[in-house]
């Protein structure tokens, strides 16, 4: 659905554009010359929605990210539209002028560059906060500047709720874009599979809409395609009535450790570097008020050293799990495989010896993080009509994840090349016995890994198509930094 109304605006904002650059070079009245012609521009049209490194509002921003690495980078100027035209305005521009540019939605991403960038224009979507519920359709529409949290209190007056982040401040576009775990991953598939429409600016500044019906092949590559494609101004998602849900968070002291560590839906281990003690803990939620929850049966059964059950509102449970901007700086390494207990055991041994060699890092946070993808949920995106790029055999998976925080830049390249190295040796054990699977979740892995590898070809190859069709001029392969891309 090409917007002619957005195509004059878009037209008239150009003859803006081209007007405000022609002073700037004198020489080609037409050219905007790279990312400071496109700053000068975007700033003498829209006023204090540019940011630029002078201003306090500047330095707020760019600390307004989860992974601290990510503040390290420093745009030329920061762009905070507040439409969808808006954002169609700078991306044409960003084409013309050349310039590249990065998007943020709730800058959780911990991969320096995905959702920053050097020299470069930093969209950020702080300004593009709005959520619609539709009770009747049962939908709610969210703007790409939410965090999960606020979709879940928007809905908590109605009862519904959504399939999305569990943390309470992960953003709503990063997480939707790339596949997004959530606790009902296994009845209601992940957060891609719950989004029923996007409106996307494509990169010559067009808008369009791909849903089942229209521009379905882009539809289908926005499905854990990430941010290869366009920009999402909006994302209506499936909602489901779940006033209440049943919680437990339990912990379980080392001794406790050997016999099914890997059947929670997110289970963290973290050592303590300075004591050496290690604690396990599990959260989980299951539907409806039966508390404790059932599912849980076999882990409350091993007898947890504290655990807590109770009933609450999705958005309590969400809103109590924080995770603060600025946390450290703090990298991921993740691999998968088919569940088996032993040799995940074997894993955490060696992983909890390793770490004793990185004691002497500042402030070392080390963590192995475990979680399911479960044979049902690969089959709701397999069985909807449309799917999705993953592409999943129907068959349970753990996805098992070293996940670092440490205090200084001068030891981001030791933490990650010890955590890399470990998780890529341990992997070559796993695909020895049959026991590796190569798919990757882009939530979950390190800015040096490739999830596109652990896709099925066809669907790499079809996303490229799509990428062809829908961004020729390769705008958000060239000019836009960041996360993972396509590639050639
Ligand atoms: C002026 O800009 C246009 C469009 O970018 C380009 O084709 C042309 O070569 C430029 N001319 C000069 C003299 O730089
Ligand atoms: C700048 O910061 C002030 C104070 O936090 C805030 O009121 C204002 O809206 C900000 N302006 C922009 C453009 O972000
Ligand atoms: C959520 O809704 C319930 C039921 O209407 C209400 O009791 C509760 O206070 C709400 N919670 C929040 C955080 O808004
Ligand atoms: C490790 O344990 C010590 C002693 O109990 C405590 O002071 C410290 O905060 C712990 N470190 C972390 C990262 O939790
Ligand atoms: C507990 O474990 C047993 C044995 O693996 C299994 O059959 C049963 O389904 C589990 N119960 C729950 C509630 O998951
Ligand atoms: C999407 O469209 C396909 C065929 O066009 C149809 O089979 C399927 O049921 C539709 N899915 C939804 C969720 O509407
Ligand atoms: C923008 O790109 C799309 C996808 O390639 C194309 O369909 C559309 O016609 C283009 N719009 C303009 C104004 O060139």
């Amino acid at each position: 659905m090409y917007s002619f109304e957005a195509s004059k605006f878009l037209a008239a904002e150009l003859l803006i554009v081209g007007a405000i650059t022609s002073s700037v070079s004198a020489q080609n009245s037409s050219t905007c010359a790279g990312v400071s012609d496109a700053c000068t521009s975007l700033s003498a049209h829209f006023g204090d929605q540019i940011l630029f490194p002078t201003s306090a509002n500047y330095s707020a921003e760019n600390l307004n990210y989860w992974d601290v690495r990510s503040s390290d980078l420093a745009s030329t100027c920061m762009f905070l539209p507040t439409t969808a035209d808006q954002v169609a305005t700078a991306v044409a521009l960003f084409n013309q002028c050349g310039a590249e540019f990065s998007v943020r939605g709730g800058g959780h991403m911990n991969f320096p560059g995905s959702n920053n960038i050097d020299d470069g224009i930093l969209l950020a979507f702080d300004q593009m906060t709005s959520i619609t519920v539709n009770t009747e359709a049962s939908t709610v529409d969210v703007s790409p500047g939410n965090r999960w949290v606020d979709v879940y209190q928007a809905l908590n007056a109605t009862g519904a709720y959504a399939i999305g982040g569990r943390l309470k401040t992960i953003g709503v576009a990063g997480l939707a874009l790339i596949g997004g775990h959530h606790y009902w991953n296994n009845k209601y598939g992940f957060a891609m599979d719950n989004v029923v429409n996007y409106e996307v600016v494509l990169g010559n500044g067009t808008q369009v809409s791909a849903n089942n019906a229209t521009n379905h092949d882009l539809f289908w590559a926005l499905k854990g395609g990430a941010n290869n494609f366009g920009i999402v101004t909006k994302f209506t998602m499936k909602t489901h009535q779940v006033p209440l849900i049943s919680t437990t968070a339990l912990t379980y002291s080392e001794e406790q450790f050997g016999g099914d560590i890997g059947a929670g839906f997110f289970n963290t281990i973290s050592l303590n570097i300075t004591t050496g003690v290690v604690s396990a803990r599990i959260a989980g939620t299951q539907e409806g008020t039966e508390s404790p929850p059932s599912r849980f049966a076999n882990f409350t059964a091993i007898g947890p050293v504290s655990s807590s059950t109770n009933v609450m509102p999705p958005v309590t449970w969400h809103g109590a799990l924080k995770t603060s901007d600025q946390f450290a700086r703090v990298q991921f390494q993740s691999k998968t495989m088919t569940p088996d207990a032993a040799r995940l055991i074997e894993i955490y041994q060696a992983w909890k010896a390793s770490v004793t060699q990185a004691a002497d890092v500042e402030g070392l946070q080390p963590t192995f993080v475990l979680n399911v993808i479960s044979a049902s949920g690969a089959k709701v995106g397999n069985n909807n009509g449309v799917g999705n790029v993953w592409g999943l055999e129907e068959k349970n998976l753990i996805i098992w994840q070293l996940s670092n925080g440490w205090v200084n830049q001068a030891d981001d390249l030791r933490v990650t090349n010890w955590a890399k190295n470990f998780v890529d040796y341990h992997h070559s054990i796993n695909q020895a016995s049959s026991l590796a699977s190569e798919f990757l979740y882009m939530g979950d892995i390190g800015e040096n890994q490739n999830p596109f590898l652990g896709m099925p070809l066809a669907n790499v190859q079809r996303m490229r198509e799509v990428r062809s069709a829908y961004d020729p001029a390769g705008v958000f392969s060239n000019l836009n930094w960041g996360g993972f891309k396509l590639g050639h």
